[in-house]
């Protein structure tokens, strides 16, 4: 069954507690926060506080998407802030099992995500390891891009890998993700949908924009 995770790197920040409940009576199951460092990408947003604030509003499962440099140096603070999934970036440490190792050190769910230059044989040493792949279906670093359409043969090769291997692993794709290139994306194989502006941006609002989402791909 398709997901769809909002990203609140498109909400209102001065409104982004009355947002995540917003979210959660749409019946998603998760929002993810784009948390950027200014180093790994071109770009600032949150902090871990940000995710300690948001913590106690909603039951919904918190996604931290870390493309900052390094992971390692935020794990912890991202965890004991209330994150359940943590997702770091092949890119971002020459040590991603340790990282991997460190969030499930932590109890949380461990993540790895790839940028759009990054190859899928990148992953074959950790994913027995995480339960989710997010492959980034634009550059990282801000809202509102493009879908790059030369990405979703790594949501098939991954798929393949899971099937193949017997995994039990989400993967996500995230990007530029829209009533158009949603279908895309889950015929690729991606089971969950990461959407920044095609939530928060809708005139229709959040649950009209989420329930677009899920039937363009139905
Ligand atoms: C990029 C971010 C975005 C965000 C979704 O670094 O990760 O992909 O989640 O943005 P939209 O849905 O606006 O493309």
């Amino acid at each position: 069954m398709t997901k769809i995770a909002p990203s609140i790197l498109s909400a209102d920040f001065a409104r982004l507690g009355e947002q995540v409940q917003a979210l959660e009576a749409t019946g998603v199951d998760r929002f993810q926060v784009d948390v950027m460092d200014g180093r790994f990408v071109p770009n600032i947003t949150f902090g871990a506080p940000a995710i300690e604030s948001l913590r106690p509003l909603t039951r919904l499962t918190i996604e931290a998407h870390l493309m900052v440099q390094p992971p390692e140096d935020f794990i912890e603070r991202f965890a004991k802030a209330g994150a359940d999934t943590i997702i770091v970036h092949q890119e971002a440490t020459p040590h991603l099992h340790r990282a991997i190792e460190q969030i499930h050190h932590f109890g949380k769910k461990a993540g790895v995500a790839i940028t759009p230059s990054t190859p899928v044989s990148t992953l074959s040493e950790v994913l027995g390891s995480v339960q989710l792949v997010l492959v980034m279906t634009v550059n990282p670093g801000f809202g509102g891009q493009e879908f790059i359409p030369e990405t979703l043969s790594k949501i098939r090769q991954i798929r393949n890998a899971i099937q193949e291997r017997g995994l039990d692993c989400e993967i996500e794709a995230d990007g530029g993700i829209n009533n158009q290139t949603a279908r895309l994306a889950v015929e690729a194989g991606a089971n969950v949908l990461v959407a920044g502006t095609a939530v928060f941006d809708s005139k229709e609002g959040v649950s009209a924009a989420i329930q677009g989402l899920l039937e363009s791909c139905a």
